[in-house]
């Protein structure tokens, strides 16, 4: 049984802020991750064209900046690059190959004990500390939705976290399932490779550009919602139109207002609608049923492609391990407290990067949770 204060679950960008805050104030941690390196989802699960989707100073980790040469988008490849410098510069050393099975809350030792196991050997370590810290993520488990007979679809499916680019689908029908921001930038991807694309969107969704959203986010700090969600929708209908006739509607209620109230996106828009609009991209209706490379779609068509890829987001397996929690985390993973209360449970458990607020959400988490720690010693 190894013996710490803190024990942080997940070496993703979350988890490596607050063990880096942790270690600023000399608090002892240990963080363990399932994979074999940190921000493995930045590392090895999204895809080449990716960049932050968010101006960078709205993408920081807690005491580091963004280099002042970077551009204000910053690349995936930059990104990694200073999550990399991050971790050096704070001495963040996470423990790999260790997956959580199970983290319990001890009344008489007021500890908590973490099962964690070794990847390649199956072995199980134990280790106990007072405060715990889950920093799995939101975008925890690949998900893909019941659809009936996908069994019999002959070409191949895929996750969008498997997707890296277009190069290999060339001249081949593609269908991207899912119309979030990774689905749409997927299906740009897609289609500037050369791929006949197509794309099921099935919910009204709001379109932004990068720049309109930055704009938002400072006018928030100034102005109530409603009129920054009234303006950002003016903005919305003066540069992309109506795009009812191309199968894609705006929702009743305001971008931000869906962000805060149901942890929904707005599409940030690096290129796609035009494509959408010019034809070069197709939308299609909620999928109806699957034969061979057919696909039926709910407007009546049916068109034959040879893969499928599901941009069609993610689960998180915390309620699996997490144990003795009636209070901080629901059964989805997602914190039960409202902000600016989610990031504090009961018996010294945290959660960081759980909140749907993005990495800015999770450096605020880390050093909540870090000066908390440290005003309980
Ligand atoms: C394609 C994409 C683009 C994004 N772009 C932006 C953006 O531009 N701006 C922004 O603010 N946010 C963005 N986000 C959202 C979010 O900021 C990122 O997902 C970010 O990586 C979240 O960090 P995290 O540490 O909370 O989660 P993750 O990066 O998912 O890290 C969680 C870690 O926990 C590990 N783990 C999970 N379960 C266990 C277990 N049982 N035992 C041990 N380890 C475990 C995982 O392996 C993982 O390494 C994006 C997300 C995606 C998917
Ligand atoms: C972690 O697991 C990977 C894949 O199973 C293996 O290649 C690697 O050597 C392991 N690393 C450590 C530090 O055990
Ligand atoms: C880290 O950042 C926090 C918040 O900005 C600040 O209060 C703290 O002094 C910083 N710590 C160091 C060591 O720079
Ligand atoms: C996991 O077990 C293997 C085989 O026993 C061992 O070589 C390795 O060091 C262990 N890895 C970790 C991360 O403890």
């Amino acid at each position: 049984m190894k013996e710490t204060l803190a024990i942080v679950i997940g070496a993703g960008p979350s988890g490596l802020a607050t063990s880096a805050c942790l270690n600023l104030l000399w608090i002892p941690n240990i963080v363990l991750e399932r994979d074999d390196c940190f921000a493995p989802l930045w590392k090895k699960k999204s895809y080449d064209r990716l960049h932050l989707h968010l101006a960078k100073q709205f993408c920081e980790l807690p005491n580091m900046s963004f280099p002042a040469a970077s551009p204000t988008y910053v690349s995936k490849k930059q990104f990694i690059q200073y999550i990399d410098d991050y971790v050096s510069h704070f001495q963040v050393s996470p423990k790999y190959n260790r997956s959580v099975e199970s983290a319990t809350y001890d009344e008489f030792t007021k500890k908590w004990c973490v099962k964690a196991k070794n990847t390649s050997s199956n072995e199980i370590e134990e280790y106990s500390a007072r405060f715990l810290v889950a920093a799995s993520g939101e975008t925890c488990d690949a998900f893909i939705p019941e659809v009936e007979d996908l069994d019999t679809f002959k070409g191949e499916v895929t996750h969008s976290t498997q997707y890296k680019s277009g190069e290999k689908y060339r001249n081949k029908n593609v269908l991207v399932v899912g119309c979030g921001n990774s689905g749409m930038e997927i299906a740009l991807d897609l289609s500037n490779f050369g791929a006949r694309t197509s794309i099921v969107v099935r919910n009204p969704l709001h379109m932004l550009s990068r720049e309109m959203v930055n704009l938002g986010l400072i006018l928030l700090r100034y102005l109530p919602f409603n009129m920054v969600d009234s303006f950002m929708v003016m903005l919305s209908k003066l540069v992309y139109g109506d795009m009812t006739k191309h199968g894609i509607n705006r929702p009743q209620e305001g971008p931000f207002y869906l962000k805060v109230k149901y942890g929904k996106y707005p599409i940030i828009d690096v290129g796609t609608s035009k494509k959408i609009k010019s034809g070069e991209i197709q939308v299609l209706p909620a999928i109806t049923s699957i034969r061979g490379n057919e696909v039926r779609f709910a407007n009546g068509e049916s068109h034959s492609f040879d893969a499928i890829i599901f941009a069609t987001g993610f689960k998180r397996s915390t309620s699996k391990w997490l144990k003795n929690d009636d209070y901080l985390l629901n059964e989805d993973g997602i914190p039960k407290p409202s902000f600016p209360n989610h990031w504090k449970g009961r018996n010294g458990l945290y959660c960081a990067g759980l909140s749907r607020r993005g990495l800015y959400g999770a450096a605020m988490d880390a050093q909540n949770i870090a000066n908390d720690i440290k005003t309980l010693l």
